[in-house]
């Protein structure tokens, strides 16, 4: 198992290119199994995630093929799909994987797919993915740790009027591609307006689909009988970006991100330009980012798009660490996600938890010490207060990261950081 070793103290100076969004990734790929038609797709990341996405596809048969390997430019060509079954194996690395679900049973008629279960940040259950499939007609039934739909009669799910409990982000992605197929039109309600939404929008309205709505919480489907192939380019990764904007602000340096996008950033920009933070947006696709010349607290809340994203949030404590004053975070996403205070607690923060809100108290002079990363976004907080910390930080199971973050330890030293990956033996 790979961890990081840091050594903190150092401002990061430079340029850094910020890769396409996993979350996009994801779900676009996923939209290739709508299709006989090969669909070829750009600026994907290369991380975990969208390894064992491509790994699902070819289980179900799709040819998956990419310029290197991991690549940023690829072809699926999902000719006939011949296992609609989304293994355990594949499932228990990425919960994601769920996002095969939609497409298959629109497609086939029939689909099998792992539950994803519990993870670190929470329960993250998927019943208002089941419950949209099931107005649509399909008929669900979960055994053996399996998600099972089947739609019975012609096997075309039908269109339906369907409103969301709660905003869904990959819920809302897997009715989208299924509705795209379904006979007559679909009307989800409380839709997550996500740019990846929209971009998933953009990729299935080049298959063929019509999609109205995009960007509101409305979404309008008119399925078509067949979708065709299509050539996307993924948007920019928001919180790749946002995380940098983090790591320029904390260390003190100076750091211009290109291939960004700042408009998908709203909140966080907002957010850190209180803290006092110098955030200059004003070049299209970059966003330069300086130091506060005193770091003050502020509060923030983790909302649905377009509200401050709860990705963003264990970056915005490692902030709020060197901030002077207390920052009150409350997380309303997730119930279960600050796993990390406790590890930068161990760094010298000092941070109180109730419930789901956190009050960090700063500035804190963090030491380096041995700490374990839970999930993705809390492993990229991790290495913010790693970066700040006096001596050295090891940090635990970075496999974490490298799901979702390409190239972490290149760019950062790149940039200036004292950061590099250490094989740690295998006990
Ligand atoms: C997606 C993102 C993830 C991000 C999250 C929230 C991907 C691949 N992942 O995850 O990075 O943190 O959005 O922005 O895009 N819920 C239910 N029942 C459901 C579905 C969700 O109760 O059927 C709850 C969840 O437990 C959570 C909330 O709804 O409390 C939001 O979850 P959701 O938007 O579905 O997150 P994901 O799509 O899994």
């Amino acid at each position: 198992m790979d961890n990081f070793l840091i050594r903190g103290g150092k401002p990061l100076h430079g340029t850094v290119r910020i890769s396409g969004a996993k979350n996009s990734a994801l779900p676009v790929m996923a939209a290739a199994l709508l299709t006989t038609e090969p669909v070829k797709l750009h600026n994907l990341p290369r991380v975990r995630d969208i390894i064992t996405m491509g790994k699902l596809l070819a289980h179900m048969s799709a040819h998956v093929v990419t310029n290197e390997f991991p690549g940023t430019d690829y072809t699926i060509e999902a000719q006939t799909v011949s296992d609609a079954e989304a293994p355990y194996e594949l499932v228990r690395t990425m919960r994601a994987s769920i996002l095969t679900l939609g497409p298959l049973v629109a497609r086939l008629g029939k689909a099998r797919v792992s539950l994803p279960g519990g993870c670190a940040i929470g329960a993250r259950p998927v019943d208002l993915h089941l419950k949209a499939l099931e107005k649509m007609g399909a008929v669900i039934t979960t055994s053996h740790g399996y998600v099972e739909a089947a739609v019975p009669k012609n096997g075309r799910l039908k269109g339906a009027h369907i409103v969301f409990e709660k905003i869904t982000v990959t819920g809302t992605e897997n009715i989208l591609m299924a509705a795209a197929l379904a006979e007559g039109e679909t009307i989800l309600e409380n839709s997550a307006r996500e740019p990846e939404v929209t971009d998933l929008v953009e990729l299935l309205r080049k298959m063929g689909a019509h999609i109205e709505g995009d960007g509101t919480s409305t979404l309008r489907i008119r399925g078509a009988e067949k979708l065709r192939g299509a050539e996307h380019s993924v948007i920019p990764d928001r919180i790749e970006a946002g995380t940098f904007l983090v790591a320029g602000a904390i260390t003190g340096g100076d750091l211009l991100l290109t291939h960004c996008d700042a408009e998908h950033l709203g909140a966080v920009i907002e957010k850190l330009r209180q803290t006092g933070v110098r955030i200059d947006t004003d070049t299209p696709g970059q966003m330069r980012v300086r130091p506060a010349e005193k770091l003050v607290a502020a509060d923030m809340t983790t909302e649905e798009y377009p509200g401050f994203a709860t990705d963003m949030q264990a970056q915005y404590m490692a902030l709020a660490t060197q901030a002077e004053g207390a920052s009150v975070i409350t997380e309303t996403i997730f119930e279960n996600r600050f796993l990390h205070a406790s590890e930068m607690m161990r760094m010298g923060a000092n941070i109180s938890i109730d419930g789901r809100r956190a009050v960090v108290r700063g500035p804190a002079a963090l030491t380096g010490t041995t700490i374990i990363a839970s999930d993705l976004r809390a492993s990229a907080s991790l290495v913010l207060a790693g970066l700040v910390a006096q001596g050295e930080t090891l940090i635990d199971r970075v496999y974490h990261i490298d799901r979702g973050y390409e190239h972490i330890v290149e760019k950062l030293s790149d940039l200036g950081a004292d950061i590099r990956r250490v094989h740690a033996p295998t006990s």
